[in-house]
């Protein structure tokens, strides 16, 4: 089983000329409403290649529509919400602006995300058939509690490093990559990763390598156009091209890559073939606005078809 625990969010997103800095206002001629959290991104793009009875939400929502909503969108995409529980807060909420380029500035209000609790876990979710998907959007240490848990029970864990906290430790970050099998990050969130242990690496893939040695582990960065590489523990790097798009909003393309790579590791396929499973989902969720409408189902992937 693929568990997802993570974030949910109603994303309220914005097209503007330009996305302003601090003291400017822009004006949108209007704004757009999608499901969206990274979390949630990942076990949609996930399940529209593994399928259903696959993946598995855990996490938090508002007693609200948006809560309503979060919960109605899972379902319909075939993810399994038993386990995602109504909380006090309101539902997680995201003001995106995308500007002509198809780049995105996001805020997002956590609200109930930051009630999310590895406790609300039942041990039987926990094997070693069971592949764990994290980000950084729910509190850090339940997190950390549900990559252990999978660990023990020999399962495999995924993290993505996003969003960076603004807070980042050495020690989080060690401990973060001790519970993990692969780390998934961006180009920035390579060199923050490995600034925070101490490693003033000038470009990705030597913050890559840090990272993987230093976890023991596999790290991914997916870097847009340039596609995406993997490095693991021994040093030894893949990479996988990404397909041409002309992008019209790439929000969710981290959380698409994400959400497919987990599924195939999840197939026990080959690393290279995870990657460029990654790599052909995101370019294709490039092609429509919102994170989760442009996630290709299994059949859409060419590697797959
Ligand atoms: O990665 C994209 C996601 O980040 C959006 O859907 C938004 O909700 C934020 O969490
Ligand atoms: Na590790």
């Amino acid at each position: 089983m693929i568990l997802v625990f993570g974030s949910l969010n109603i994303d309220l997103v914005a097209k503007v000329p330009i996305i302003p800095g601090s003291g400017r206002t822009v004006l949108a001629p209007s704004y757009q409403t999608h499901f969206g959290g990274k979390g949630a991104n990942q076990a949609v793009a996930a399940a529209r290649i593994a399928g259903p009875r696959q993946v598995q939400m855990a996490g938090r929502v508002g007693r609200d529509a948006f809560g309503d909503g979060a919960i109605a969108n899972l379902r319909s995409n075939d993810v399994d919400t038993a386990l995602v529980v109504r909380a006090d807060e309101p539902t997680g909420c995201a003001f995106i602006t995308v500007d002509e380029a198809g780049e995105n500035a996001i805020t997002v209000a956590s609200g109930a995300n930051m009630t999310a609790n590895a406790g609300d876990l039942p041990a039987v979710l926990f094997g070693a058939d069971t592949v764990l998907v994290l980000q950084m959007e729910v509190p850090f240490a339940q997190a950390l509690a549900a990559a252990r848990r999978t660990r023990s029970a020999s399962g495999t864990v995924i993290w993505n490093l996003a969003p960076v906290p603004e807070k980042m430790t050495r020690e989080m970050v060690t401990e973060l990559l001790a519970a993990t099998d692969y780390l998934i990050v961006n180009e920035h969130e390579a060199l923050d990763g490995a600034a925070a242990i101490g490693v003033n690496a000038s470009d990705y893939e030597t913050a890559a390598a840090e990272l993987a040695k230093t976890g023991n582990l596999t790290c991914i960065v997916t870097a847009g156009a340039q596609g995406a590489l993997a490095v693991t523990s021994d040093g030894t790097r893949l990479r996988a091209p990404a397909p041409r798009v002309t992008p019209v909003d790439t929000t969710g393309a981290g959380d698409t890559f994400a959400g497919a790579f987990a599924a195939m590791i999840h197939e026990r396929v080959p690393l290279q073939t995870a990657l460029k499973v990654g790599c052909e989902a995101a370019a294709r969720k490039c092609l429509t606005p919102g994170a989760q409408a442009g996630m290709p189902m299994r059949a859409q992937i060419p590697s797959l078809a």
